[in-house]
């Protein structure tokens, strides 16, 4: 879709065209390439995992599923998210980074529940499973512990 968007930008010289006609060409065409582009623009949000031993992953992942999901699907190591994200197990137990912490949506009281579970838990402990990726979440910063209860 993006190279088609492209070939459409390439297109807007056509000299045959009366003056009225090309405007109108342009703008229809551009419009159309914006609807093209439209879904490239900021779909995804970088996660920064960093694991126990110091390494860090940073993953592009799609807005709309959960910084679990995002690291499930990239085979992050250390989130094993053991009930698929139904807030039942608390193996995808995070730190976020302090910065982060304030940004993400308050903790339900099941999931306060869930963390009293985990392993090592501190003020900064979410589930991944229940922080869902936005714009506003880009660049944010989890660490994860030292094992998964
Ligand atoms: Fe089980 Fe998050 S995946 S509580």
């Amino acid at each position: 879709m993006l190279l088609f968007g492209l070939v459409l930008l390439l297109t807007l010289e056509e000299d045959n065209y009366t003056p009225e006609i090309k405007i109108l060409n342009r703008a229809s065409i551009k419009l159309l390439a914006l609807f093209f582009f439209v879904p490239y623009i900021k779909i995804m949000s970088k996660i920064t995992y960093i694991e126990n031993n110091g390494k860090e992953h940073k993953i592009e992942v799609s807005n709309g599923l959960t910084v679990m999901e995002g690291a499930v699907q990239n085979n992050i190591p250390g989130i094993d998210a053991d009930c698929g994200g139904s807030m039942a197990c608390a193996t995808c137990h995070v730190y976020v980074k302090e910065e982060w912490f304030n940004k993400l949506t308050k903790k339900e009281d099941g999931e306060e529940d869930m963390l009293d579970m985990a392993y090592e838990p501190n003020k900064f402990s979410r589930l991944s499973c229940q922080i869902t990726v936005t714009d506003d979440l880009d660049g944010l910063i989890v660490k994860l512990p030292t094992k998964q209860t």
